[in-house]
């Protein structure tokens, strides 16, 4: 089956080393594979959660959107978003809060953590929980669900989530598919091979430890001075050192070929100095990095082209989200009012169905008209007509002027008809 591959990215924080090999490099890979289809978006509701500064968010998704452009991601083959652009994911959020169990919530990660945090510190569990917190694991829910992605890449600390989107997804499935699956149930894709890179001081590598290198921020000279603030051991130049145990080795290897890897590591154990290794290191992130800052800082300086393919993103992805809406809502019973107002029996044309005049001669040669339904009951039956001609006069007094023709006319009511019946059915003839 083909592989509907979708991942977001909070906008909060400007992207670091860690991210470009942990999440950006790889998805971009992916997104390369043929038969794949891909849909990269910035989770900017996300980052809302997290962060009450407006201008951080404003800048932050700015630096994100042009990183991943820079990075080599193409907007003709994947379609690539800002989630506050798709008015759709929050009105899907409801839809799926409205199904999700409360207890499910409580039980995710996240919210744990601040609870924990709280009780250990003294505090009511849910001090400063908001409910965007709370309600994180649905909205999350709600970005996969919408595009029924197939494989979501994230990191091991997400598989929650993305188990969590699954029972949602599925409970929604049973109440209102009727049979049908509205949602496709998403599975996680937890990389194992891609290396989560270690900062500086050799804890993994991430803003809130403060070991970060940047990515494109700060040019090439940012990048080397955060480079000569790694971390090593007090081994000196001509002392072997031990690649195994030194994460500015692992940085190397992330950006290195194995032939690369393999002279470096040599290198290393007879006795390369510290100073030369981190130049080294220095000159290959550069030769990866160097040519893609120079499109991120183009990119930086015209933020209407970001915008102008963001723009376009959105309206492959609405194209998509607005048809799926448009069928959940009439899943839950957001319908218009005029399809529950046609009747149950109704027949596949919308024009409802004629009642006929019929004329004819009996056997004692006279001359009747009778009026049916579409479907010959018998609503009304004259009285039999020397001429032809009568029986057709009152036929088109009777279509002509409707329920007024009624009183004189040398007619009966059919059985269990009521004059109220005929009078319908004479307007609906004489409406024609
Ligand atoms: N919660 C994810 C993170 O912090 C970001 C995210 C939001 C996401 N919506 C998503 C990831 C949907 C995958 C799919 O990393």
């Amino acid at each position: 089956m083909k592989q509907r591959v979708l991942t977001g990215i909070t906008t909060t924080g400007t992207p670091h080393l860690g991210n470009y090999v942990g999440a950006i490099r790889p998805a971009i890979a992916a997104s390369l594979v043929a038969g794949n289809e891909s849909f990269f978006f910035l989770a900017d509701y996300h980052a809302l959660i997290k962060c009450d500064d407006p201008r951080r968010i404003e800048r932050s998704r700015l630096e994100l959107a042009a990183t991943w452009l820079a990075a080599g991601l193409d907007t003709e083959r994947v379609v690539f978003y800002r989630q506050s652009d798709i008015p759709e994911i929050p009105e899907l959020t409801w839809l799926l809060t409205c199904v999700t169990a409360k207890g499910l919530m409580n039980r995710a990660h996240a919210y744990k953590a601040s609870t924990d945090a709280n009780e250990a510190a003294g505090e009511e569990p849910d001090a400063g929980v908001t409910m965007g917190l709370f309600s994180y694991p649905i909205l999350m829910a709600a970005d996969i669900l919408m595009f029924n992605a197939t494989h979501v890449p994230v990191g091991r600390d997400q598989v929650q989530h993305i188990e969590m989107a699954r029972d949602v997804g599925q409970r929604f499935n049973h109440l209102f598919g009727q049979g049908k699956e509205l949602f496709v149930l998403p599975q996680a894709v937890v990389e194992e091979q891609v290396a989560t890179l270690p900062g500086l001081d050799g804890r993994k590598m991430s803003k809130s430890y403060d070991n970060t290198i940047p990515l494109f921020e700060g040019g090439s000279k940012g990048l080397k001075e955060a480079i000569a603030r790694i971390v090593t051991d007090s081994r000196l130049p001509g002392e072997a050192k031990d690649p195994d145990n030194s994460h500015l080795f692992t940085l190397y290897q992330a950006f290195a070929s194995s032939e690369e890897t393999a002279a470096f590591r040599t290198a290393l154990l007879e006795g390369l100095g510290w100073g030369d290794a981190k130049q080294q290191l220095f000159e290959l992130i550069e030769r990866e990095i160097g040519p893609k800052r120079a499109h991120y800082a183009e990119l930086m300086a015209n933020p209407e082209r970001i915008e102008a393919a963001l723009q376009e993103g959105a309206r492959k992805a609405r194209a998509l989200a607005t048809p799926l809406l448009v069928q959940l809502r009439e899943a839950v019973g957001l319908r218009r009012f005029q399809a529950i107002a046609a009747p149950v029996a109704a027949s596949d044309s919308n024009k409802p169905q004629l009642p006929i005049f019929k004329q004819y001669r009996e056997a004692d040669g006279r001359f009747y008209f009778k009026l049916t339904t579409h479907d010959g009951r018998v609503l009304l039956q004259s009285e039999g007509f020397e001429q032809g001609r009568d029986a057709g006069q009152w036929v088109g007094k009777l279509k002509q002027h409707g329920a007024a023709a009624l009183a004189d006319a040398p007619v009966q009511l059919g059985d269990g008809i009521s004059q109220d019946d005929v009078a319908d059915a004479l307007s609906l003839l004489s409406a024609e």
